[in-house]
């Protein structure tokens, strides 16, 4: 059978490359598209090394809708995975203007284009962050949305409900994927996080103090109404991450009914820094430097996901736990190192 081709956008990132090696493996034809604003190209061969076969890439702007829409003109696309965006919390805060101009404009861009030729599901990465200060966990997909914390989180807000409105029209099914906190890194090690601006996630700052490539690293708040004073975040092993949006592009293409579904995708259960911290010291019996200093603006006290509503419509349940996070993210930091 003819594979589905799939357009991965930020298809050199982080959470883009895992995905489009379990895509292959689950055989569709993932395409990539992206700028390189926040990754580096190389991350491509390490994926056609995985899995054994070139992957076509384009190296566009997805800001440029004449651009974005070359991609559809010369490829017959069945769905999207709509990763690319820039990510960090406390720069969108610094810098609203570039978060807003770049995570809605793209995503604008992607589904007019999506729409024009025909494109059948759309998955969109969107974020716990669009849940806000909530009040209990864990948190399901009915949850009342709070206020967003950053302007980040905004965008991710707004991208769902652009996508709710936009698609209205059309026969196209979309998923909207709330993450929690992806983390570790590909059980070969050839891939990982590997941000070109600082990392800013709690995992890539652990491996990169504990390789040397800082010197300490900061805790933001020990102040908090939690366990031990420190926030407390969900953390999902990127390979279990993949696998959902590959689940989740079945679940749209062939059986979901309603235009737009909500997934949660989380652990179900939540760590604060400071026990994540020691995960890491014990997992790899190395030890950290850290020091506790203000909190950071835009960051949430506590909140961790329920599953059930992933695990009842995309039979997606997390295989990772916490322990083979950190362990995965040593592996790969210590990798990377070695072939700097
Ligand atoms: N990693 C997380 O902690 C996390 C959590 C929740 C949601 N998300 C969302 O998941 C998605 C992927 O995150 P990631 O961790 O893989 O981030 P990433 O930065 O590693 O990957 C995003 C990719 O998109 C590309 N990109 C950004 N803007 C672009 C543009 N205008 N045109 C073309 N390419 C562009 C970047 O170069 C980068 O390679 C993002 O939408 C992010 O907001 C991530």
């Amino acid at each position: 059978m003819q594979r589905k081709t799939v357009l991965v956008t930020g298809g050199t990132g982080y959470i883009g490359s895992h995905t489009i090696i379990n895509l292959y493996e689950h055989g569709y034809l993932p395409i990539s598209i992206d700028n390189g604003m926040n990754s580096d190209i190389s991350s491509l061969s390490k994926i056609e090394d995985i899995i054994g076969v070139r992957i076509k890439h384009y190296n566009i702007d997805l800001q440029d809708l004449t651009k974005t829409e070359t991609i559809f003109k010369e490829q017959k696309i069945d769905a999207i995975i709509h990763f690319a965006a820039l990510k960090a919390v406390g720069e969108s805060v610094e810098k609203p203007f570039l978060y807003f101009r770049n995570n809605l404009n793209s995503l604008l861009n992607v589904q007019e284009c999506a729409q024009k030729y025909g494109v059948k599901a759309f998955i969109f990465s969107s974020s716990c962050t669009v849940y806000g200060e909530v009040k209990s966990s864990p948190v399901d997909e009915y949850t009342e949305l709070q206020p967003a914390e950053s302007p980040y989180g905004r965008t991710k807000q707004m991208g769902e409900e652009i996508i709710e409105d936009c698609i209205k029209k059309s026969d196209m099914k979309a998923v909207l994927l709330r993450y929690f906190n992806p983390a570790g890194a590909h059980l070969s090690a050839k891939i990982g996080e590997s941000p070109i601006n600082t990392a800013q996630n709690l995992v890539p700052v652990i491996t990169e103090t504990a390789i040397g490539n800082r010197p300490c690293m900061k805790v933001f708040g020990n102040d908090y109404d939690t366990r031990d004073g420190t926030c407390v975040r969900d953390y999902i092993h990127i390979m279990d991450l993949a696998e959902a949006h590959t689940l989740a592009l079945d679940f749209a293409l062939y059986r979901q009914q309603n235009q737009v579904e909500v997934f949660n995708l989380g652990s179900g259960s939540g760590y604060t820094v400071l026990e994540a911290i020691n995960a890491f010291e014990t997992v790899n019996n190395v030890k950290l430097s850290y020091e506790i200093s203000a909190r950071r603006p835009g960051d949430v006290v506590a909140i961790y996901s329920s599953y059930e509503k992933a695990k009842n419509q995309l039979y997606w349940q997390p295989k990772y736990g916490i322990k083979e996070i950190m362990q995965s993210a040593w592996e790969w930091e210590k990798n990377r190192n070695l072939t700097k």
